[in-house]
């Protein structure tokens, strides 16, 4: 087998020509390169069969009944569904004119009778070969030109985030400058906490950016070795009550016993953590907040349920989007940059597991994730 057969596979080339003999040679020859091969006989029924069959490449006759090959390939080039297929015309007509006008309805290439298989083959072969490489560079040109969105709304609502802190670092630092000598110590002191919030804002954002920068650019690596969910989850959840009680909400924990598996402990650990934050951060004062870790058809399940204000369904199809703060606001003027659930999506689902939410505005929220156990 040739090269040329081998990567022909399960391309479809349709040949239009209205003189079987001619349609003979052709089929036969490509048949046994290993293109599937359709006919048509006639312009309009080229036109019909094109749309239906999309096929890759099509060989085109010019004198033709009816509508003649140079008009077919003016309509198969005017047409969303056909613009994209190469043509090649095929023809007994071989003066410049003609070869010319071929090109200028958007033919790729011009082949005169009588032709050798060996020049159809290869002319054939280029054009698949270009067709796949332009699709390929198109492809990738779109993801570029997403990128380059993303990016851009990425520094523009970075630089928004961060003008608030940098504004509060500035003023007080400024006033601490101007009136140091005769402010009073308790002033000062609560100066210096919003300063030090402020900057560790600054920070989490930042640390955020870089894990959206990592994700996007594929360059997520998983350090996944044996470990215990159980703890981590007893972990983060201590970390959490202090914040939890200064605004007067109970945590609950339900934790099954699960044996050490496999899974990236950072990572679950910024996913956990989110998760435990938007709790908190979004329920009003006085509440209650259900923590539940088990397993779950061959998963590690972890969730946590809110008595917070919920979430609509259209809020829920933005959640695991960069940069959505949506309906529910911090109700003690928490940090809020509308990053943490984008970023825990692709962290569970690097460990192939998902991460999902059940709500109805008003009447609370649980979060859930799963991993697998077996990795
Ligand atoms: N438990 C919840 N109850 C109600 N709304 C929520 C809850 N969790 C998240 N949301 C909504 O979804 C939005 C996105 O959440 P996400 O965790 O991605 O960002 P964030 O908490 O605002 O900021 P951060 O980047 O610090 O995590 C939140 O701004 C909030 O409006
Ligand atoms: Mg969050």
């Amino acid at each position: 087998m040739n090269k040329i057969v081998e990567e022909s596979g399960d391309q479809k080339i349709l040949i239009v020509d209205d003189t079987p003999a001619n349609i003979d040679v052709l089929d036969l020859f490509l048949e046994k390169e290993g293109y599937k091969i359709s006919i048509a006989q006639s312009g309009e029924s080229a036109l019909d069969l094109a749309a239906r069959i999309s096929p890759d490449l099509i060989l085109l006759d010019v004198m033709m009944p009816g509508i003649d090959g140079f008009e077919t390939c003016l309509s198969l080039k005017s047409s969303e569904k056909t613009k994209d297929i190469p043509i090649i015309f095929i023809t007994a007509r071989n003066e410049p004119a003609d070869i010319v006008k071929g090109f200028s309805v958007g033919g790729v290439d011009y082949i005169t009778k009588p032709f050798s298989q060996e020049e159809v083959c290869a002319r054939i072969y280029l054009h698949l070969k270009l067709k796949t490489l332009m699709a390929d560079l198109e492809a990738k040109n779109k993801k570029l030109a997403e990128l380059n969105d993303l990016k851009n709304k990425f520094l523009g609502m970075a630089s928004h985030d961060l003008r608030n802190p940098i504004s509060t670092i500035q003023g007080f630092s400024k006033i601490m400058l101007d009136h140091g000598d005769t402010l009073a110590e308790v002033d000062k002191r609560e100066f210096l906490q919003s300063i030090h919030k402020v900057s560790n804002d600054m920070l989490t954002l930042l640390g955020d950016l870089l894990n959206i920068s990592t994700i996007e650019s594929g360059n997520l690596d998983l350090q996944i070795q044996p470990d215990s969910l159980v703890k981590l989850v007893e972990e983060r959840v201590r970390m959490y009550q202090v914040m939890a009680e200064r605004k007067n909400i109970a945590t609950h924990l339900d934790i099954e016993e699960i044996a050490d598996f496999s899974f990236d402990a950072n990572r679950i650990s910024q996913v956990i953590d989110n998760l435990l934050s938007n709790a908190i951060k979004f329920s009003p004062p006085g509440k209650d907040i259900y923590i539940w870790l088990g397993k779950n058809k061959g998963q590690a399940k972890f969730s946590v349920r809110d008595q917070g204000p919920g979430i609509s369904p259209e809020d829920q199809d933005k959640l695991f989007k960069h940069f959505q703060k949506l309906k529910a606001r911090p109700t003690a003027d928490e940090s809020s940059h509308g990053l943490g659930l984008a970023i825990a999506k692709k962290m569970v689902e690097a460990h192939e597991g998902k991460i999902t939410v059940e709500s109805h505005s008003g009447s609370g929220a649980t979060f859930s994730f799963e991993i697998p156990l077996d990795r």
